[in-house]
């Protein structure tokens, strides 16, 4: 048979090899505290399902959804968002389009503007489908390293100087894997880079409701004349704990969002009605679940901030998403994070994300997601003290775990 050559270059998604490795001790009827995926581990509030389940009654919910960008409810129930917590005004006609969550906008966005000659600029580590996305739909990827805001400018206008392919620039602040925020300066100079240099922006903005200390993650739209160049791309996934429902929103350039909305009219056709109608819930009413759920969130990162650093293990607690960024202990830096996590998997009986997972750049590192309850993350944390005082370095400089 002939190659089914692009889907062979795809290397297996960082969660399928770490569910792989799981399962092995999972079947052993082993109990692995499991910190690898940011899925999140709480219900999805009752008046939202309530919304569900009476507009999956309404037979008329059962059609092909019109139109495909979304109800109308919900687009307006989205810029009502915006007005509330950003002051951004968006029309609810061609500046907004519900998607299937927040990773099939942005995917259908890139195939819809990628051609073979493009470049996008992504940040590096990143969530994998700020790189696949285009890869997938055929465009060159280059990276720039997530840093301080000053060296990032600074090598966003190198690139965009030296290569005048760069049709995009993914974000993606507060990011996953790192947890790195930035100020609302970042996004006024990216944006005049944009401007300056012709280049579309792509913001992910999936953890705007996951901030921590009275932090408030800012939104790119917020920048005068964003909306000339820029998207940003919003989930109900965490906001809500509603992972499962696969729903979110991209808001911002008429162009962008008419060129997704086009796309989508061919491939999806929309959102199951009654999971829009339940999202409009949330976003006008879900404030107190909102909260209730990053508070949870701040909790467990103290937890487990507080206990890696107890164990010598010190780590940046971030001030927004719902990961922990954890760079390897300097007496395990001959691993990398790949066999870092199947030792912790085999001594510890603990899963984290290894962070090759997001590109070269987060091989030092391992993410730890806060969708365990506090008890089992000091449970985590007990195992792996015992774990290290158990062993010395150099057992596993002898015993390098092959890489699989
Ligand atoms: C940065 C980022 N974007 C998007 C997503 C996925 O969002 P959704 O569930 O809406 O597709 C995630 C999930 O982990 C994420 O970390």
């Amino acid at each position: 048979m002939k190659p089914l050559s692009r889907i062979e270059k795809l290397p297996t998604y960082v969660f399928t090899k770490v569910d792989q490795l799981k399962s092995e001790y999972l079947q052993r009827g082993i109990d692995i505290i499991d910190m690898s995926m940011g899925n999140p581990d709480g219900h999805t509030p009752a008046p939202i399902v309530e919304a569900l389940i009476q507009a999956a009654k309404l037979p008329q919910t059962h059609r092909y959804v019109k139109p495909p960008k979304g109800i109308e409810s919900f687009r307006s129930a989205v810029a009502s968002w915006y007005e509330k917590n950003y002051s951004v005004g968006l029309d609810v006609d061609s500046e907004i389009v519900a998607t299937i969550g927040a990773k099939e906008g942005i995917s259908h966005l890139a195939l819809a503007i990628s051609e073979a000659h493009d470049c996008v600029l992504v940040p590096s580590p990143s969530y994998p489908i700020h790189t696949y996305a285009f890869l997938i739909a055929g465009a060159q990827v280059d990276t720039f390293s997530v840093q301080s805001e000053q060296k990032m400018l600074v090598e966003i206008k190198q690139k965009l100087e030296s290569n005048k392919q760069i049709k995009a620039i993914m974000l993606n602040f507060p990011a996953n894997p790192t947890g790195h925020c930035v100020e609302i300066g970042f996004f006024e100079e990216i944006i005049a880079l944009a401007k300056h240099y012709q280049t579309w922006i792509i913001h992910d903005f999936a953890y705007a409701d996951l901030c921590f200390d009275g932090y408030c993650a800012p939104s790119i739209l917020q920048v005068k004349g964003a909306k000339d160049v820029a998207v940003e791309i919003c989930s109900l996934s965490k906001s809500y704990n509603m992972p499962g429902w696969r729903v979110g929103y991209m808001a911002g350039n008429v162009n962008l969002i008419s060129a997704l909305t086009k796309i989508k009219s061919y491939y999806d056709y929309g959102i199951f009605a009654p999971i829009q109608i339940a999202a409009v819930e949330a976003l006008l009413h879900g404030d107190e679940y909102r909260q209730s759920i990053c508070d949870i969130y701040q909790q467990r990162r103290d937890v487990l901030c507080a206990g890696l650093q107890n164990i010598g293990w010190p780590v940046q607690a971030p001030k927004a998403t719902m990961f922990v960024w954890a760079p390897i202990p300097e007496r395990f830096s001959h691993l990398d994070s790949l066999e870092f996590t199947k030792v912790l998997l085999d001594k510890a009986h603990m899963v984290v994300a290894p962070g090759i997972g997001f590109g070269e750049a987060g091989d030092h590192a391992v993410r730890f997601a806060l969708i365990e309850s506090p008890q089992r993350m000091v449970e985590a944390i007990n195992r792996l003290e015992a774990f290290i005082r158990s062993t010395r370095a150099v057992d596993f400089k002898e015993k390098r775990i092959g890489a699989g």
